[in-house]
């Protein structure tokens, strides 16, 4: 029996081989045909996932709403594409994502630049972009922005970044808005009460909203519905100074399953308590009730993608643990090494095999941190043997790096038993392009 379809993809199950099939593509045969390591990623997960989002946030009267995919959790053209034609936003933090989102067709008026750190250059390149919101960060770059636009003859609509100083109980690194952070203008030092004051006087800013956004990934609700106030309070501090918040954005942070014993609430529920929140404190505050934007990363793309390792090594420490080392590792997800993050994993071309012994799954790279599941049961493990880990697509090819010079995994998308490559194999040549012989 196959129990872990809330981890993996929604068309995950198990054929007569039992093996795993994935987008109706048996992954022993994608192991076959694209080689290992490989991302996975399956097109009715991740368009489902777009439109839960949509679903939830458009249901409520006299709410609008806007879903932005947040793209730091992966982004090519292909996926791109995948979330223009289902009617999303972009969120993007460089110049680097601006270019690959208008590389594939994706209209610039839908996308919101974010980044603790803009550069000149990158606001400039925003800008003539078009993109639609700049969600400035920090007093020096609101400073630059309103020189840009100033220069270019145009008012850039914004909004200010805020910290709130409220903690979703997630890891200390992936925790952003609290007082000890680097990103956003806090409510507690006061900044961000000066700086909508100076964004409103800035004539190259619209200041059309305020954005927070908590960390990730979330698995409560009730820090959702904390910001919210606390921005509106700040917000409403400025009413009579003629600010109107058109936008609220409590961004995404929105938890996924990682593992079949820590299942986060429904799309829904995040949906419902914002809502609420978003309506009862424009009520308590006396404003109108501004349109939602939600920026959704994780929780769009991550269930989507599964990784498919081949095992290879075994070293075995009596009475201590037994490693079993994979074809990737840290290169292709350094989401355990980075931030303790736990996954489950599966062997795709035995699926009901019992699991009977503990094993710990290492990695290729040369780092004793280079683990990718530690202590996990799993069937008796032989070279050979293709291990699935689920919920791997966001945050892990991002992050991808040429650690050690291995080459970063093929990724395909699979849909109705078709699959078909939208990164390919990194080369050893490609390791070699941009340096100067
Ligand atoms: C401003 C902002 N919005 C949205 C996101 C997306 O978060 P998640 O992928 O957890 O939904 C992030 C993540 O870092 C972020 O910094």
């Amino acid at each position: 029996m196959f129990d872990g379809h809330e981890i993996f993809p929604a068309t995950a199950k198990l054929n007569e081989q039992k093996h795993l099939v994935l987008g109706g593509c048996d992954s022993v045969e994608l192991v076959q045909e694209y080689g290992t390591p490989l991302y996975v990623y399956d097109e009715d997960t991740l368009r489902g996932m777009c439109r839960e989002f949509v679903e939830a946030f458009g249901r409520a009267k006299g709410v609008n709403s806007k879903i932005l995919y947040a793209a730091k959790a992966f982004i090519n053209p292909a996926i791109a594409e995948i979330v223009s034609e289902e009617g999303l936003g972009m969120d993007v933090v460089s110049a680097g994502e601006i270019a690959v989102s208008l590389a594939s067709g994706f209209p610039s008026e839908r996308i919101y630049f974010h980044g603790n750190n803009k550069s000149q250059n990158e606001l400039e390149i925003a800008i003539d972009s078009n993109v639609s919101k700049i969600v400035i960060d920090n007093f020096h770059e609101m400073e630059i922005l309103n020189k840009v636009a100033l220069s270019k003859g145009i008012v850039q609509d914004a909004l200010l970044r805020v910290s709130p100083g409220v903690d979703p109980h997630t890891h200390v690194k992936t925790t952003t808005g609290v007082l000890d952070s680097k990103f956003g203008l806090s409510i507690d030092t006061g900044d961000a009460a000066l700086a909508i004051s100076k964004a409103m006087e800035l004539p190259g800013i619209n200041l059309r909203g305020l954005h927070c956004h908590l960390g990730s990934p979330i698995f409560e609700l009730e820090p959702y519905s904390i910001a919210v106030e606390a921005i509106f309070r700040l917000a409403s501090q400025f009413k009579m100074k003629g600010f109107v918040m058109e936008e609220f954005s409590p961004g995404g942070g929105f938890a996924i399953g990682y593992t079949r014993g820590q299942i986060p609430p429904p799309i829904a529920s995040y949906a419902e308590v914002i809502i609420k929140a978003v309506k009862d404190c424009s009520k308590e505050f006396g404003m109108d009730v501004p349109e939602i934007v939600m920026e959704p990363g994780r929780s769009i793309v991550g269930r989507a993608g599964v990784a498919l390792y081949t095992v290879g090594s075994t070293k075995d420490i009596p009475g201590i643990r037994k490693y079993v080392s994979l074809d990737g590792g840290m290169g292709d997800n350094i989401r355990p090494a980075m931030y303790d993050s736990v996954y489950e994993a599966s062997v795709a071309n035995r699926m009901s095999d019992t699991e009977e012994e503990k094993v710990t799954l290492a990695g290729k790279f040369c780092e004793s941190g280079d683990i990718l599941v530690r202590d996990v049961l799993m069937p008796s493990l032989k070279p050979g043997d293709i291990v699935a880990i689920p919920a791997s697509g966001a945050y892990a090819p991002s992050m991808a790096s040429v650690y050690n010079l291995n080459p970063r995994p093929a990724i395909v998308i699979v849909k109705d038993g078709s699959s078909r490559v939208i990164r390919r194999r990194e080369t050893y040549q490609d390791l070699m392009l941009l340096d100067v012989f």
